[in-house]
C-alpha cells in the first residue's frame, strides 16, 4: 500500500518532497523527473530550490498541458514550468518536455510523447496533485487505467477550477494533452501531494475507495512505491489515519530517502 504521510503544512510536505528527489539526484544526476503544474508542488520547488541540489542534469517530462492555447501563452504549462520549476531550480531547458511541444501534429503527440519517455529510460518520480475530480494529470473520471498521453476534455468542474489563472472561464481552454494513467503506472516512484480541507474527499477515495476509472487518482493503488504526502486538511477523511502517522513514525532507517 502506500505510504501516507501526514503532516503539519505544506511547507513540510515540500520539504519531504525535495528530499526524496535530492536523494535520487545525488544518486543519479541525470535522473528523470516527472512535473507536475497546479499550485500544490509549489512548496517542492522552493524547498528544492533552498536545498541547492544539482538539476542541470535532470531531465523533465510535465505531466500535462493545454491544447488550444496560442504559444508562449502565460497559462501554457510549457510556461507554467518554466517559470516555476526551469527557472528557479537551474533545470536546462532543452532538457525539460511538455506534451505536444515537438512542432509535430497534434495528432500522433500522445504516442510520440511516450516515445520520448521511453527513449529517455522511463520517469524516475513522478510528482502529482489531485484534483476535486479525483483527476491526476488531466485524467479526468472514465480516464482508462491503461490509458497512455492522449488528448482529452477537460471536466467542467476543472475548468471551473482553473478559471482563476484566466480572465473568465471561456478563456480556459476545453482540451488538454495529458499523460495517462497507465503513463503515471510506468514511473518508478509517485509522490502525490496534497493539501486544504477540498482534497480531502478525492484523497480518501483515491487511497482507500475502490479502485475505479470514476477516481482516476485511485490507479496509485495499483502502484508498488507511492508516497502520498497530506496536510492534516486533506488527510481528514482518511480512515486509517492512524495506522499512517504510525507506519511513517516507526518506519526503519533504511526505508529513509534522507
Ligand atoms: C490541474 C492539473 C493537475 C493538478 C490539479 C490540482 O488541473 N492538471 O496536474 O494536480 O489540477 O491543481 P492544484 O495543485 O492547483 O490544486
Amino acid at each position: 500500500m502506500a505510504e501516507v504521510v501526514i503532516v503539519e503544512s505544506d511547507a513540510e510536505a515540500g520539504e519531504i518532497a525535495a528530499s526524496a528527489i535530492s536523494a535520487l539526484v545525488r544518486e543519479r544526476p541525470d535522473a528523470v523527473l516527472g512535473l507536475a503544474t497546479g499550485s500544490t508542488p509549489l512548496t517542492t520547488w522552493r524547498a528544492l530550490a533552498a536545498a541547492g541540489t544539482g538539476l542541470a542534469a535532470v531531465r523533465g517530462f510535465a505531466l500535462d498541458e493545454y491544447v488550444g492555447l496560442p504559444p508562449g501563452h502565460p497559462e501554457s504549462y510549457r510556461a507554467v514550468i518554466t517559470r516555476e520549476v526551469v527557472e528557479p531550480l537551474g533545470l536546462t531547458p532543452s532538457l525539460v518536455r511538455v506534451p505536444a511541444d515537438d512542432g509535430g501534429p497534434i495528432s500522433g503527440a500522445g504516442e510520440r510523447y511516450e516515445a520520448d519517455i521511453v527513449a529517455a529510460g522511463g520517469i524516475d518520480l513522478q510528482i502529482l496533485g489531485i484534483g476535486r475530480t479525483g483527476h491526476i494529470g488531466f485524467n479526468e473520471p472514465g480516464s482508462s487505467l491503461a490509458s497512455l498521453t492522449r488528448v482529452k476534455t477537460l471536466a467542467e468542474q476543472t475548468r471551473i477550477d482553473n478559471a482563476r489563472f484566466f480572465p473568465s472561464l471561456d478563456d480556459v481552454p476545453t482540451h488538454c494533452i495529458t499523460q495517462g494513467l497507465g503513463t503515471i503506472l510506468r514511473a518508478r516512484h509517485l509522490v502525490l501531494l496534497a493539501f486544504g480541507s477540498a482534497k480531502a474527499a478525492a484523497v480518501a477515495a483515491a487511497l482507500e475507495g475502490p479502485v475505479s476509472a470514476s477516481t482516476p487518482g485511485s490507479v496509485v493503488q495499483m502502484h508498488p512505491r507511492v508516497t502520498v504526502i497530506v496536510d492534516e486538511a486533506a488527510g481528514a477523511q482518511l480512515e486509517h489515519a492512524d495506522y499512517y502517522r504510525y507506519a511513517w513514525a516507526n518506519r526503519f532507517d533504511w526505508e529513509r530517502w534522507s
